[in-house]
């Protein structure tokens, strides 16, 4: 798999509401190749596109999201807490995601977002199933902080991309490997260290950072071997950064 060079976070969030339709088709005009999305389930199994474990700071409802039903969250304007130009944008169902991303010919790197209450199983099962009955195994990435979830991706499919999703990469990274054999991992870029660069480099690894929006502070890493950047802005960076 050839893993992209920038990842538009939460679909292109610097210019739409995060994690919404509007967010992928704005990364797609933009010319971005991939998008990052976080998936969910709701309370009635339900996948849904969305970061937090509360609706309340990206929508005009409040409530826990495992507490909600599809009905409920239909109801939600998901759009204009991000601007009135997006009033009445609704959330995301994984499926109508999904089938954007088919219909743009989008890349995805599908984060399982695992809140409190929420079963790793249950919505690697649904959100992995799901994806790769819509998208090839070359356009679909699935990361996750939680190696439960990952797990459960992998049974699924020995052949499905994953990424190891950490903040700062622990030492246990290389045994998470052994037995996930995932194509990447993710980390903080304000967390990283070379020493971990480096022996992710010598498992052949690809090596991806979030959340990348200071291309001058990044310039170093991409010096030492970074393979890709997560970030709110692909347009941040300039023809310097491109694959080489
Ligand atoms: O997938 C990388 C990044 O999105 C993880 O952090 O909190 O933005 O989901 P967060
Ligand atoms: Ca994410």
């Amino acid at each position: 798999m050839q893993l992209p060079r920038y990842i538009a976070h939460r679909g292109l969030s610097k210019h739409a509401p995060e994690n919404t339709l509007a967010a992928i088709q704005a990364a797609a005009d933009a010319g971005c190749e991939w998008v990052e999305l976080d998936v969910q389930c709701l309370g009635d199994g339900t996948a849904v596109i969305w970061h937090d474990e509360s609706v309340d700071r990206c929508s005009d409802g409040q409530g826990t999201l495992i507490d909600m039903t599809r009905d409920q969250i239909r109801h939600l304007d998901v759009g204009s807490w991000f601007s009135p130009d997006f009033r009445g944008e609704r959330m995301a169902l994984l499926d109508e995601a999904l089938s954007l991303i088919s219909a743009l010919e989008l890349g995805v790197n599908l984060e399982l977002k695992i809140n409190p209450g929420h079963d790793p199983v249950e919505l690697a099962n649904t959100a992995v199933h799901r994806a790769r009955q819509v998208l090839p195994l070359d356009r679909l990435l699935v990361s996750s902080f939680d190696m439960n979830a990952l797990e459960s991706a992998r049974a699924q499919d020995e052949k499905l991309a994953l990424g190891l999703l950490y903040e700062a990469i622990p030492r246990r990274w290389a045994s998470d490997a052994q037995r996930l054999r995932p194509v990447s991992v993710h980390a903080d870029w304000t967390q990283l260290d070379q020493e971990r660069l480096i022996e992710i480099q010598s498992a052949e690894l690809a090596l991806l950072c979030y959340t990348v929006n200071d291309p001058e502070r990044f310039a170093s890493w991409w010096d030492h071997g970074v393979s890709g950047v997560i970030t709110d802005d692909p347009a941040l960076f300039d023809s310097r950064y491109q694959r080489r």
